[in-house]
């Protein structure tokens, strides 16, 4: 969606993964779905770090509003759970730097019940706005998945007319795909910043490998869609929760950000361990997911549990990429696999070189040319992320062995 935003892949915290539609705020005061869990969580995101590093949504899922409209047909906050509104917690958000999403559907109902959005498209869209929100998440439980090629666009068509600016997330493929029809993702690129492609992420590795596999496996189709403003959501960072381990947890920080994908982490910030922590604020990560050119990576490689994907990011050097590489091993034999493999093989060649780095292990390989070999050991279901980065032929007018130091 060409609407000036999202144009690299949104970065920020999303409530639905970890805290779901828990509304008892009598017995669960700390993790229901209430305002004090959005005010906190816009604090530690900015306290720890997390804003600086580029997580600047705070996006408020299902589950926020009243089980019915208002007198005056509007959707209304439930007024025990979020007693000063949503206005007023954009206003905080705001304060502190961070941007507010909010959650709406474009069916009957939202998927756990609460009130949708048909029949009121355009006041709801003038009440986000009239909020101050500046992200829209739009699903679609209770809706006919045929209505949703004209439904989202027009849903679209009401948030631009209110001339505030805000990111529109859209479940539109999802349904149509999980209905057999054959999403028009021309359509869908053009009217939505972001669109969920498959199944809700689930607290476990098995959740995060069947999503791996469909972007890998459906590769073909979804690349082309991603670039600046229009990205394929694979759905939630889930890092720091209870269901991955810690060489899981980098696996999916760099399926991520080398497949293009919008980072929310949905992780409880007040108790999240700091190596976890490290693996969403690790800058060279970010600065891969973050790449302006916005080219979302392949899986270049697959066989015997270990893959390989790549994503060509910047500096551009005449005719040349640079690449973020994921060396990813699925196998589950308890001991590291060593890949070896030449910059050659992995489609680099620029005859200048490359200057390699391995992201989370901080460590630099200096400069190494096509014929040069890569070895890596990558732990099972872990990941060694490197960035290479083209080197300019004839920097400063020296030949270019002579640029390694
Ligand atoms: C759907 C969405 C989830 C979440 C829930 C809320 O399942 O895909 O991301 O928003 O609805 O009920
Ligand atoms: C039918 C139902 C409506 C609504 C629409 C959705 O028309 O009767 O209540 O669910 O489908 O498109």
């Amino acid at each position: 969606l060409d609407n000036g935003l999202a144009l690299t892949p949104p970065m920020g915290w999303l409530a639905w993964e970890r805290f779901r539609c828990n509304t008892d705020c009598i017995n669960d005061p700390k993790n229901c779905i209430s305002e004090n869990l959005f005010f906190e969580m816009a604090d530690r995101l900015v306290a720890d770090g997390y804003l600086a590093a580029g997580y600047e949504y705070i996006n408020i899922d299902d589950c926020w509003s009243s089980r019915t409209r208002g007198d005056d047909g509007r959707l209304r906050a439930d007024p025990e759970r979020f007693p000063s509104g949503i206005k007023a917690i954009a206003d905080y958000v705001h304060s502190k730097g961070l941007k507010l999403g909010i959650y709406g559907d474009y069916g009957n109902y939202t998927c756990a019940g609460y009130p949708g959005s048909l029949g009121h498209l355009q006041t709801d869209a003038q009440t986000f706005a009239e909020w101050n929100v500046d992200f829209v998440k739009f699903d679609g439980c209770y809706a006919h998945p045929k209505d949703m090629d004209k439904g989202y666009p027009e849903f679209g068509f009401h948030l631009n007319q209110t001339g505030r600016q805000m990111v529109y997330s859209c479940s539109w493929p999802v349904y149509q795909i999980f209905s057999g029809m054959t999403p028009d993702y021309a359509s869908i690129a053009k009217h939505c910043n972001l669109w969920r492609n498959y199944d809700d992420i689930q607290d476990s590795w098995a959740s995060v490998t069947t999503i791996i596999d469909y972007y890998g496996d459906n590769q073909d189709v979804l690349i082309p869609l991603a670039g600046p403003g229009h990205w394929n959501d694979p759905d939630m960072l889930i890092i720091g929760n209870f269901g991955l381990s810690y060489e899981q947890s980098k696996a999916q920080m760099a399926l991520w950000v080398v497949m293009a994908s919008p980072l929310l982490s949905s992780v409880d910030l007040r108790t999240i361990g700091p190596e976890y922590r490290a693996i969403l604020q690790n800058r060279a990560a970010i600065a891969i997911s973050q790449d302006p050119l916005g080219i979302q990576g392949k899986r270049i490689f697959k066989d015997k549990g270990i893959e390989i994907w790549a994503r060509p990011i910047t500096p551009v050097v005449g005719e040349y990429y640079s690449y973020a590489i994921v060396f990813f091993n699925r196998r589950v034999d308890g001991t590291p696999s060593q890949v070896s493999v030449t910059i050659h093989e992995l489609g680099m060649l620029n005859a200048a070189g490359y200057r390699t780095e391995d992201v989370f292990a901080g460590q630099s390989y200096g400069v190494l040319y096509p014929a040069d070999r890569l070895k890596v050991d990558v732990n099972p279901s872990g990941v060694v992320l490197v960035r290479c980065s083209a080197v300019p032929a004839r920097a400063f007018g020296r030949p270019p062995q002579q640029q390694l130091q």
